[in-house]
């Protein structure tokens, strides 16, 4: 039988040494906040009715940053130690049986396959809790794992109040553990704060467990690294970087070719399909998608887009909360700000900006226009210059130009408008009523030629005393 699992993610803290107004789980790296990558993580060991976040510091705001996904709270009014965090917790926690897996809120490289293990050898050893550990270079800070003979794992000992010899020891406690539900609880009030901090350490269960007779053992890892906690904001950036530097590793892996990968930023939540090509010093980011075959330029900076398979976006362009359908071309230097679908084969070209406007299948926008609230025609043609007048101060207005229709280069529309199919607009106009379809509409003076004018005025110039 498969045991259960119980998540809970100790996330009460402050982080004072991030010197911020702002709870350290909500700092973001690889593009999510702190608490975001470890409630993800849990998620794909326990369903969310069996996780659980310990908060305290900004409770309302750290509640509300993990709220959709439907994972428990527990609420630690004053952080009286990892033990306390738990303990707290006893109402909810303690009727769930299984294994009872804690992690921390502020260690988003922590892999889920990492935990799974953690449970596996658990239930493979039969041991009442696994505890992870990691033999490190400089262990200074944490925990240290002390064993008895036969290599048993006793204790651990805090870096505070640890002797000389036991700072010696190179293995250290990650603070990540998978107990046995039952045996957790029925002595979770055996942890005292009997230490110079006065606070519950959680760590002091494997002493306890021990004594009534259970085994606790450590599952080693090889890269400390995996486990590493954010502290401040050079920490925050160096796991902002290893982040990215995994994401890129597995898009590449996954059959996308990134130039120069060490500039370009991909959010963990980003998706790229097989064959599609990254520029250097482009950002791809939240909750973007690309299909595959794409071409995607240097410098470009995407932000929670749908982009269908053949897309090819050239470089210093930035799109946003947009969907592009297959065979799109946009930019180089085109803006797609918000809310806008652009249709299968439709081109957006250089400094053309978008927002929220659907541009049909095949239309074209090469040049230099701002297309706002509107909605173009499948194949029509907008010509460079044309700027839809859609905010009359007050108000914004929508401009419909529909099918296989032609606006003239430096067409100003004033909205609201539609401009009818298969119409046409002169160059040059300025469009402030509809027009029907297949008419032409000219908004503009009537050219006036004068005749010899130039040829006279030189004349007039070069007898002048
Ligand atoms: C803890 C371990 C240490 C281990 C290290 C690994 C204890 C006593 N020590 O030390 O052996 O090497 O982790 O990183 O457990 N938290 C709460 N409520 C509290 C206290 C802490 O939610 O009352 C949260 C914090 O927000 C933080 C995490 O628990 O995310 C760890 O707490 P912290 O006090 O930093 O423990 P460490 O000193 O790192
Ligand atoms: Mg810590």
């Amino acid at each position: 039988m498969h045991t259960p699992a119980t998540v809970v993610i100790l996330a009460a803290g402050l982080g004072t040494r991030m010197k911020s107004r702002k709870a350290k789980v909500l700092h973001r790296a690889g593009g999510k906040t702190l608490l975001n990558h470890a409630v993800d993580t849990a998620l794909e060991l326990a369903p969310p009715e069996r996780i659980f976040v310990v908060v305290g510091h900004q409770a309302d705001e750290v509640r509300a940053s993990v709220a959709t996904a439907g994972v428990g709270f527990i609420e630690q009014k004053e952080q009286l130690g990892t033990g306390h965090a738990l303990m707290v917790g006893r109402d909810r926690l303690a009727p769930l049986n299984g294994n009872l897996v804690i992690t921390y809120g502020d260690g988003p490289l922590l892999r889920a396959a990492t935990l799974q293990r953690l449970i596996d050898t658990k239930e493979q050893s039969g041991a009442a809790g696994v505890l992870l550990s990691a033999v490190m270079e400089d262990p200074t800070g944490y925990g240290r794992v002390l064993r008895e003979s036969g290599n048993r794992v006793a204790s651990i000992v805090e870096q505070k109040a640890a002797t000389i010899e036991q700072l010696a020891v190179r293995e250290a406690n990650m603070g990540i553990y998978c107990y046995d539900a039952g045996l957790f609880w029925r002595h979770v009030d055996e942890i005292r704060p009997d230490n110079p901090a006065r606070e519950y350490y959680l760590t002091d269960m494997v002493e306890i467990l021990g004594r009534a007779g259970h085994a606790v053992e450590a599952m080693q890892i090889e890269d400390a690294r995996e486990c590493l906690g954010i502290n401040n904001r050079v920490e925050l950036a160096e796991v902002d970087r290893l982040l990215r530097e995994r994401k890129r590793r597995d898009v590449m892996l996954s059959g996308v070719t990134i130039e120069q990968p060490e500039t370009v930023a991909i959010d963990c939540g980003v998706s790229i399909g097989m064959d599609t090509e990254i520029g250097p010093f482009t950002q791809i980011l939240g909750n973007t998608s690309i299909g595959d075959n794409c071409r995607i330029g240097t410098g470009v900076v995407i932000q929670d887009c749908q982009i269908a398979d053949n897309v090819e976006i050239g470089p210093y362009t930035i799109l946003a909360h947009s969907r592009l359908e297959h065979g799109v071309i946009a930019g180089p230097f085109a803006r797609l700000r918000m809310d806008n679908v652009v249709e299968a084969g439709a081109h957006i070209g250089n400094f053309v900006e978008l927002k929220k406007t659907r541009m049909g299948a095949g239309a074209k926008a090469n040049h230099l226009a701002y297309l706002g609230d509107s909605e173009i025609g499948a194949k029509s043609n907008i010509g460079a210059g044309t700027i839809t007048c859609n905010y009359d101060g007050q108000k914004k207005h929508p401009t419909r130009i529909g099918e296989g229709s032609f606006v003239g280069s430096n067409s100003t529309l004033v909205a609201p408008l539609t401009v009818g199919t298969g119409a046409y607009v002169a160059a040059g106009s300025v469009i402030t009523d509809d027009v029907p379809a297949d008419a032409l509409a000219l908004g503009r003076e009537r050219q006036i030629v004068k005749e010899e004018w130039a040829k006279k005025r030189r004349q007039r110039a070069a007898h002048r005393p």
